[in-house]
């Protein structure tokens, strides 16, 4: 996995689609085209702070000027959403790296089936214009609180027509993943919003028999473990056989840095994936948002995951 490519892209509009959601079209200064990409992907934004958050392309993939994300500001976050509507205007520079898809569509999918709560919706803007134009089956359970705080609900309604599923709380219909019913062949399930509402998907995929390779989570912000009580550990590179010892207050990924090992990474928090690499054996502490269950067995993020004892390490 190589590092991704930063552009100093210009924010050319800024605008309000929520009281809480501001919406960014990106262009470069002088070039027409950016990199391609595909729906589901994702950019980072390289805050001048140097903190990093990601957010959903949620524009078209055919228009290859402009990237297109819509950014909610969480008050209870980390204070990137905080900086970004407090300080980005149009005309502003941004640092943005090239898009990563972690959450592409099914290719062999025959009927997809979307979850999106609040501002999770940004991926599926992007994939429900490209399935209904590809006139594909699909259906987009959109949930928030009420139309207010449904960011860009216009722009879906004008995308998907009947095949938008709007569940309103505050109207008093809270999402029922009853409605998602029973795995069938060919149908993938995707979701993406608050870890709430994944739980509930997943929980309910889990009961109603839908493989985990049939159903697709996008998570942009870590599950706090206050529980967890990091141990120290050795880490074995497989190419060398060198052993290197990863203290208790230490990330795998630090010490890998530390002994000259050149390791990409983004988020720093187990969700995006930049930084994943393979191993060979050991117990690992699995601890990120990103590698799916079915490729545990030989993938970790080092940025956040941690192993019992020892782990030898695809390096
Ligand atoms: S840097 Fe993002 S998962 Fe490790």
């Amino acid at each position: 996995m190589t590092a991704r490519m930063i552009m100093k892209l210009r924010v050319d509009t800024a605008r309000r689609v929520t009281p809480r959601v501001l919406h960014l079209s990106l262009v470069h200064p002088s070039r027409p085209e950016l990199p391609a990409w595909t729906p589901g992907a994702h950019v980072d934004l390289r805050l001048p702070d140097g903190r990093i958050r990601q957010y959903s392309l949620c524009g078209d993939p055919a228009e290859r000027g402009r990237y297109d994300i819509a950014v909610k500001r969480e008050d209870d976050g980390r204070g990137g959403s905080a900086w970004i509507h407090g300080n980005l205007r149009a005309g502003d520079i941004v640092h943005v790296s090239a898009p990563r898809n972690n959450f592409p569509l099914a290719e062999n999918a025959t009927r997809h089936v979307m979850v999106a709560g609040g501002i999770g919706v940004t991926p599926f803007l992007a994939m429900a214009r490209h399935l209904a134009a590809s006139g594909a089956d699909f259906t987009l359970h959109c949930c928030a609180r009420s139309e207010l705080e449904a960011p860009l609900l216009g722009e879906l309604r004008a995308l998907c027509g009947g095949r938008l599923v709007p569940w309103l709380s505050a109207e008093g219909r809270r999402f029922d993943p009853a409605v998602l019913g029973r795995s069938e062949p060919g149908t993938h399930l995707y979701a993406c919003g608050p870890q709430g509402l994944l739980d509930t998907v997943r929980a309910h995929a889990a009961g109603a028999g839908w493989a985990d390779d049939r159903v697709h989570v996008e998570v942009f912000r870590p599950t706090p473990d206050l529980s967890f009580k990091p141990e120290p550990f050795e880490a074995r590179l497989a190419s060398t056989g060198e052993v290197l010892h990863v203290p208790a207050d230490r990330s795998l990924l630090a010490v890998l840095r530390e002994r000259g090992i050149a390791m990409p990474s983004s988020c720093e928090t187990g969700v995006c994936g930049s930084c994943v690499c393979g191993y060979r054996d050991g117990i690992v502490i699995h601890r990120d948002a990103f590698i799916p269950v079915r490729d545990r067995q030989d993938r970790l993020a080092p940025c956040v995951s941690r192993a019992r004892v020892s782990v030898t390490l695809d390096l």
